[in-house]
């Protein structure tokens, strides 16, 4: 039997399982087994798998709720392109906003305070991956991913895309403050 030609026995699936065969699908499937059970486990014990929450929300409305954010509590702009930093108030909701090829506005959050992160997509599927916390979101155009947060260090983190999305996904980066108020 080839690749190519038809097999000589027509009925070969129904050979007995040979031996060594048969021992690696029983290591594989029980691999597989301790993976499964390793998710929930890892969620409850570990101290990096997030318990986040999505609902539906349109681009539109994130976006608005972004804005109405940003009108209300941006304190100064960055770079030449004037990207509003947001120093929202503590225990508020926060938005976040993915779209080609950005991440927007920039947000301030104050260490120890907690705060509901709301991550969605104006266009297509993006990857929010903070460094160098090693946290990765995917972000989805038509969901509302909330996250809530309580930065436990202050500096500056960076907002990076992780998820291929076009011809400019390498420039789509972004930073957040954590700051001790
Ligand atoms: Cu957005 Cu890659």
């Amino acid at each position: 039997m080839s690749a190519i030609h038809p097999p000589t026995t027509r009925l070969w699936w129904k050979q007995p399982l040979d031996r060594v065969e048969g021992t690696w699908i029983a290591i594989a499937f029980f691999w597989c087994l301790i993976m499964f059970f390793m998710m929930p486990y890892w969620h409850v014990t570990g101290k990096q798998n997030l318990s986040n929450e999505a609902y539906r929300v349109s681009p539109e409305a994130h976006g608005k709720k972004a804005q109405e954010m940003v009108d209300k509590y941006t304190v100064r702009t960055e770079s030449d392109q004037k990207i509003p930093v947001v120093h929202p108030p503590t225990g508020s909701d926060v938005y976040l906003v993915a779209r080609l090829w950005a991440w927007w506005p920039i947000l301030e959050l104050e260490k120890g305070k907690s705060y509901r992160l709301h991550l969605s997509a104006m266009d297509y599927m993006h990857g929010f991956s903070l460094q160098p916390s090693n946290i990765n979101l995917q972000v989805i155009p038509g969901y509302d991913m909330v996250v809530t947060v309580t930065p436990n260090q202050e500096g500056t983190y960076s907002i990076v895309c992780n998820e291929y999305c076009g011809i400019g996904h390498h420039t789509m980066v972004n930073r957040l403050y954590v700051v001790n108020k």
